[in-house]
């Protein structure tokens, strides 16, 4: 069969290779991938800039995916063959608060991810794709719908009243804006795009701030809010706009600490942030019944995951490149 890995660090040294078919040790499945999304992590991770000292030579790429089970080992219970599963990204995270050994198990490095024809991966690491999805939207979830997911619903208490901002359109934020409008929040939505808030307010942001326009868009969220911030912001750029971020939080709000677009330290006005008694939360994805109740949630709400590109299995690197440069919503790999 054919696999994407990753030989060493940078974009040259990610290959399409013929490697021996997997085959499913106890507890385990084996998947024929149907589809795979990315996530920024992804390229990251081929950057070197992700806890590069755990990813094993020649990782298969890919924490995200979807396929049919065409084989089980021994042990087995929860699935059959003719079953569809998507993956679930930390694959011991079961449920409960986050212990670290959970780290050493996340697919797509350092465990092997989907961008292969077949990957086995342990029956707990899976989850039931949903049946109103397609593998190409399943793909999209287990990393940039749960991630939003969780701050809202997990560390945060997001419902009918409450206001959240949310920063770009990337493949987290667009979930993020779903999710939230469908919990009758206000959703203010951020990007240096027009077009693509135009299309934000179409998936259900109330607001919007062209932060290219108005780089002070934690004074606009200020604004629009009254003066009181918002409840919960969800923070996928990082670096030293940490800083906006907790001054458009409202006085105890919570500022969900999710993403490094743009670096992965950041300098702090520590009065404002104990004078605003803010809560600083990091997020790191989410546990699988964490998992189950989004997909509950998606199904509930009919949410359709936001696809912008989908690209073919030998045409990988294309899709790595469109990452690089941002997408409006997912991008997918399709391998079957
Ligand atoms: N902690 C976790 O569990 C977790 C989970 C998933 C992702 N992440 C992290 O979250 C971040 C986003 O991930 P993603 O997969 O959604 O990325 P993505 O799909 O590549 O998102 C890129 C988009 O982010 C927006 N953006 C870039 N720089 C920005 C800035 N300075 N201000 C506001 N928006 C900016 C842009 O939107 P516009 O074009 O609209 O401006 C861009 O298109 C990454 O750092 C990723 O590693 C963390």
């Amino acid at each position: 069969m054919r696999a994407w890995t990753l030989d060493d660090f940078g974009f040259d040294n990610l290959n399409l290779r013929e490697v021996p078919m997997p085959e499913p040790a106890a507890g385990e499945v084996l998947v024929k991938v149907s589809a795979v999304s990315l996530n920024y992590r992804d390229k990251a991770l081929v950057d070197g800039v992700y806890a590069p000292e755990k990813m094993p030579k020649g990782l298969v790429p890919g924490a995200d995916f979807a396929g049919v089970v065409v084989g089980t080992g021994s042990g087995v219970t929860k699935y059959s063959v003719g079953d569809r599963v998507t993956s679930h990204f930390y694959s011991t995270w079961q449920d409960g608060p986050w212990l670290p050994e959970y780290a050493d198990h996340q697919i797509g490095g350092p465990l092997h991810g989907g961008l292969a024809e077949y990957q086995v991966i342990g029956e707990h690491a899976v989850v039931p794709t949903p049946a109103a999805l397609t593998d190409e939207e399943a793909a999209t979830l287990p990393i940039a719908a749960l991630t939003p997911w969780a701050a809202l619903r997990e560390h945060g208490d997001i419902g009918a009243g409450d206001t959240v901002l949310v920063q770009g359109t990337g493949g987290v934020s667009i979930f993020a804006i779903q999710i939230a409008a469908a919990l009758r929040a206000r959703v203010i939505a951020t990007s240096s795009s027009d077009v693509k808030l135009a299309r934000a307010r179409e998936l259900g942001a109330t607001d919007t701030i062209n932060y290219r326009t108005t780089p002070d868009w934690a004074g606009a969220a200020l604004e629009l809010t009254g003066g009181r911030g918002v409840d919960l912001v969800l923070d996928v750029v990082g670096g030293d706009g940490l800083r906006d971020s907790i001054r458009a939080a409202r006085g105890s709000g919570m500022v969900a600490v999710i993403g490094f677009l743009d670096g992965q330290s950041a300098n702090l006005d520590l009065m404002n942030l104990l004078w605003q008694q803010t809560h600083l939360q990091g997020v790191a994805v989410g546990h699988r019944r964490a998992f189950l109740d989004l997909v509950g949630f998606l199904d509930e709400h009919a949410i359709r995951p936001v696809i912008d590109t989908v690209y073919d299995f030998d045409d990988a690197l294309k899709a790595y490149d469109q990452l690089a440069r941002g997408a409006f919503g997912k991008i997918v790999i399709r391998v079957g």
